[in-house]
């Protein structure tokens, strides 16, 4: 040790016995009430610092990231948790913890360990919850945790361990928790769990694992998460899953699956959370999901299915989250989705979908967000949202529709948000939204919108949000807006063909965007000018606003010019700007 580190040392022991003293000197301060204030000092060793509680007799003890070379020698025996993370011992000799025999807890986490020796853990009877993880470890011997038959938690996660003995876990039958997660495991020995009855969380994520046997996982009945995302498996067969009867959460993101087995998830009847997110599954077989009455999370986005068969899903009666977002259905049958009474999500987006039966969402009837965005329908077809009370928000956006016809959103009087930007939208026809008497946000920005009367927003009684920008419109209702929108709050018209506006809006009114069009500053405006001057809240010259495409945080200030096309003699000044002289014989 350098001198340097032991003056740290005396500097350390000094505030100690300050603290001490001080809460000797007032005993109602309880800064040190977790400490021995003893005549005994702490035992500790000398180059870590102690902790004693009292109360649950148990000696901790801290000598994390101290540039150690070596594992300390002179540790009390009666210590119970142990902190060595973040040294830079290369190597854990034999019984290098041998007097600890009631060390509960060893933490060697964040260290350079290569090597272990199969005798390093020798005396360790007690030991409960090992971290190794983050070192460098390739190998570990076969017998190295024969020592410590009563591990409960064990990780070894962010290592580069390439295979396991044989042996490694056995007799471990106390272990709840084991940890290999983002090694370069490329294949398991069959029988390397078989030994884990007790275990409930198993993380191999982010291996290279290509093939799972049989018998992998057959003792494991207590097992509750199964993690084996970011592998190389290309398969899942049948019965690898069977013995898992007590399985919740099973991930299989970001592995190369193009085959679901028939039946691959039979058994686990308390499967709550199956997500084969990022794989390349192309078919999903009538019985693949045979038997998952308790599934309530079912994610297969980014992947490849073309279709949908219409028995596919018939025992997820508990699903409440369906994703399927970034495959290749290219047609929505009928009654696809009849059995999934509790579902409440239902991710499509990104499938190019360019045709739907009109009962494929029959039975959704707790169904609360569906996502169609990316979909390519021209048209959608008359009365397709039928039947669904509950739902509340539908994304159309990014999409190929030209025409919104008066029956397709019928019955949809529960709805709250509607979603049709980035299409091509022409036509609505007359009272197309008459039903949706719940709506409050409507966003039909980037659109060909051209010419907008009462009758297209008709029914609408309590929409709030009016999104409208980058069409070509050339003019925004008549005289009337007060009436058709009663409750109207914000109303985007940026980047339209306007030249004048009626500022018949309702005292809901808190935001109007206006810039981006072809004002005509003559006796037309004048109405627009003077409700521009005295509702300089409502039109403001800067807005803050929400940045297309950005995350929903982050906000950008835009002007909000009424910048005046013509006459020629204006062009370019701001309506407001305008002297008054010019509106004098309107
Ligand atoms: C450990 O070594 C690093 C780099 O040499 C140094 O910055 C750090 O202060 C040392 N830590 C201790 C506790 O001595
Ligand atoms: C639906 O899809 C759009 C576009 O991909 C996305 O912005 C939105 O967050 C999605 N909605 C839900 C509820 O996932
Ligand atoms: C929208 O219309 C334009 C021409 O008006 C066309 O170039 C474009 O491909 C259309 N987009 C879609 C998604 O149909
Ligand atoms: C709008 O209608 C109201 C009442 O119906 C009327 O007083 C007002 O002059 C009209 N404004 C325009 C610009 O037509
Ligand atoms: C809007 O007006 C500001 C001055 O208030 C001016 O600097 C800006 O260039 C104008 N922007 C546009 C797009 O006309």
């Amino acid at each position: 040790m350098t001198s340097e580190t032991q003056a740290g040392m005396q500097i350390t022991a000094l505030m100690v016995v300050w603290i001490l003293g001080t809460s000797l000197v007032f005993p109602q301060s309880d800064t040190a009430a977790t400490e021995k204030v003893a005549e005994d000092p702490i035992p500790c060793s000398k180059v870590c610092t102690c902790q004693y509680d009292d109360f649950i007799s148990e000696l901790n003890m801290y000598c994390s990231s101290r540039n150690f070379t070596q594992v300390p020698t002179d540790m009390p025996p009666s210590t119970y948790s142990l902190w060595l993370d973040g040294n830079r011992f290369t190597s854990l000799p034999a019984a290098a913890f041998r007097d600890l025999t009631n060390l509960d807890f060893l933490n060697l986490q964040n260290g350079q360990l290569t090597t272990v020796d199969p005798q390093a853990f020798k005396g360790l009877g007690s030991l409960a919850h090992i971290h190794l993880e983050r070192n460098r470890l390739r190998v570990l011997p076969g017998t190295v945790f024969q020592n410590t038959p009563n591990l409960a938690s064990l990780s070894l996660h962010n290592n580069q361990l390439s295979r396991i003995e044989e042996r490694l876990f056995a007799g471990l039958s106390q272990i709840w928790l084991l940890n290999l997660g983002w090694n370069s495991l490329t294949v398991l020995p069959e029988t390397a769990f078989h030994d884990l009855q007790g275990l409930r969380e198993l993380i191999l994520a982010g291996n290279r694992l290509a093939y799972l046997q049989p018998q992998l996982f057959q003792n494991l009945g207590e097992l509750k998460e199964l993690d084996l995302t970011g592998n190389y498996l290309k398969v899942i067969k049948a019965n690898v899953f069977l013995k898992l009867t007590k399985l919740q959460k099973l991930y299989l993101a970001q592995n190369q699956i193009l085959t679901v087995v028939p039946r691959a998830f039979a058994g686990m009847k308390s499967l709550r959370w199956l997500d084969l997110t990022n794989n390349k599954v192309t078919s999903l077989h009538d019985d693949t999901f045979l038997g998952l009455h308790n599934l309530h999370v079912l994610r297969l986005s980014h992947n490849s299915i073309t279709g949908i068969r219409p028995r596919t899903f018939r025992d997820l009666q508990y699903l409440e989250e369906l994703r399927l977002s970034y495959n290749r259905i290219r047609t929505l049958g009928d009654r696809i989705f009849e059995d999934l009474g509790h579902l409440e999500v239902l991710e499509l987006e990104h499938n190019q979908v360019q045709e739907a039966h009109v009962g494929a969402f029959t039975g959704l009837s707790h169904v609360a967000v569906i996502n169609l965005s990316g979909s390519c329908f021209r048209t959608l077809p008359d009365q397709m949202f039928k039947g669904l009370p509950r739902l509340h928000s539908l994304h159309l956006d990014r999409g190929c529709l030209t025409k919104i016809t008066t029956q397709a959103f019928s019955g949809l009087s529960g709805l709250r948000r509607l979603f049709l930007q980035h299409n091509n939208i022409s036509v609505v026809e007359h009272q197309s939204f008459v039903d949706m008497v719940g709506l409050s946000g409507l966003d039909l920005s980037f659109n060909k919108l051209g010419a907008l009367t009462t009758h297209t927003f008709s029914g609408l009684k309590n929409l709030e949000y009016l999104l409208l920008s980058n069409n070509e419109c050339r003019q925004f209702l008549q005289n009337g807006t007060r009436q058709i929108l009663p409750r109207l709050r914000y109303l985007d018209l940026r980047a339209n063909a306007l030249t004048s506006l009626v500022p018949d809006f309702s005292d809901n009114i808190e935001k109007l965007l206006l810039s981006g069009n072809r004002w005509k500053c003559d006796c037309s405006t004048l109405p627009l000018r003077n409700y521009a001057l005295r509702k300089s809240q409502v039109i403001p010259r800067l807005v803050e606003t929400h940045a297309e495409g950005e995350e929903p945080d982050t906000t950008i200030t835009i002007y909000n010019n009424i910048t005046c096309t013509s006459p020629p003699r204006l062009a370019g000044q701001d309506l407001r700007d305008v002297d008054g002289e010019h509106f004098q014989n309107c």
